[in-house]
């Protein structure tokens, strides 16, 4: 049997080109060669975002993202983690298998801390319980599909070396049937910059957005910051985040006439700028109208998770009842 790969999408904003080069594409490609399960982690998501409607359109743009860059549901498992109930007994059943000094020393939590004691705040000011336990949940999440492997971004390493901590601990005290998860971190992904230059972030509102109209789309290309030179100069390509970004989408040819334009002057940057929305707007355009197809028919992407989920389910309800014996829950 294949081995399993499943990985977990917080939706937590509008999907950029960054995600798309640097997680979904990858992730596709993974999904070819193993059995594979994609879930969006709705409840990781409240931890932080507190707003229903954003919540909810969140998790469709999410949905509808994925299936527009190619997911295919009949071929992964694409699910919500909230559609699975056993995912948070499970999580219950962890933390009581979890130190935790190993919560404390989570990045994100130490990060928040941190940033309090530096303002004179007490330390755990505005964090809640959900953002400290977030990295038990997303040990259920992927113990609870006998994951071999989870492909995440190098931020993930640490949830994942928790993860199989806390398998390990469980399998000494019992008998060995968790299975450990091996991360899988593509090392050759590159980070796609923003229109600062800064990696592509929700976090710095530096993104080129991904399935948006036309007109949005280019109102971002033409944002993207350069220097100053004017169209006659001579400009530099090695440091100019323009043409880094438009080496992601233009054929080699072009990149090569581009960049001995950039040597001997002669190509304006807004010249260039519309050359690279023209060609981010091909690139996404048949994702596009998928998006905007299934965004018009969020009945069709609940139907889909929904049977996602009772797919997972038959992985995780066998498995939950073998944990329940194993811990004298039940008999
Ligand atoms: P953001 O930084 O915008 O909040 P997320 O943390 O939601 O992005 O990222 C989701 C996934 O997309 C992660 O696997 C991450 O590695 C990938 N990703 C995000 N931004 C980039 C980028 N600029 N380049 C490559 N991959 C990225
Ligand atoms: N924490 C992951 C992120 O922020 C999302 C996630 C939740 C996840 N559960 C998971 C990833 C399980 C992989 C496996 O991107």
């Amino acid at each position: 049997m294949a081995k399993i790969a499943l990985t977990g999408i917080k939706p937590t904003g509008n999907p950029h080109i960054g995600n798309l080069l640097g997680a979904i594409k990858p992730a596709l490609k993974i999904a070819e060669k193993y059995h594979a399960l994609y879930f969006i982690a709705d409840y990781h998501a409240l931890t932080s975002v507190k707003d229903k409607q954003a919540l909810h359109q969140q998790i469709y743009g999410v949905a509808a993202t994925w299936i527009a860059a190619g997911l295919d549901p009949e071929k992964v498992v694409f699910y919500r983690q909230s559609d699975i109930p056993e995912v948070f007994e499970l999580s219950w059943i962890l933390s009581c298998f979890t130190p935790k000094g190993l919560l404390n020393r989570a990045h994100s939590y130490k990060a928040a801390v941190d940033n309090n004691l530096q303002n004179q705040n007490d330390p755990d000011m505005g964090v809640n319980m959900g953002h400290y336990n977030y990295p038990i949940l997303m040990a259920a999440d992927i113990l609870m599909f006998n994951s071999n492997v989870v492909p995440v971004g190098q931020d993930q390493r640490q949830h994942l070396e928790m993860t199989r901590d806390i398998a390990h601990w469980f399998n000494q005290n019992y008998k060995k049937i968790l299975v450990i998860p091996e991360a899988l971190i593509q090392d050759n992904v590159k980070t796609i910059p923003g229109i600062d230059g800064r990696k592509m972030s929700k976090s710095y509102h530096n993104e080129i957005p991904l399935y948006v109209p036309s007109k949005q789309l280019k109102k971002k290309v033409m944002q993207i910051v350069t220097d100053s030179k004017e169209v006659h100069e001579p400009k530099d390509p090695e440091n100019c985040n323009l043409f880094s970004i438009y080496k992601l989408f233009a054929e080699e040819k072009e990149i090569q006439t581009t960049h001995q334009q950039y040597l001997d002057g002669g190509l304006g940057y807004g010249q260039l700028k519309q050359a690279l929305f023209e060609l981010i707007d091909t690139f996404v355009n048949e994702g596009r109208e998928r998006y905007d197809y299934y965004m018009n028919h969020t009945e069709l992407l609940d139907q889909i998770l929904l049977e996602g989920a009772s797919k997972a389910r038959k992985i995780a309800t066998p498995l939950l009842k073998t944990i329940r014996q194993t811990i004298g829950i039940e008999k």
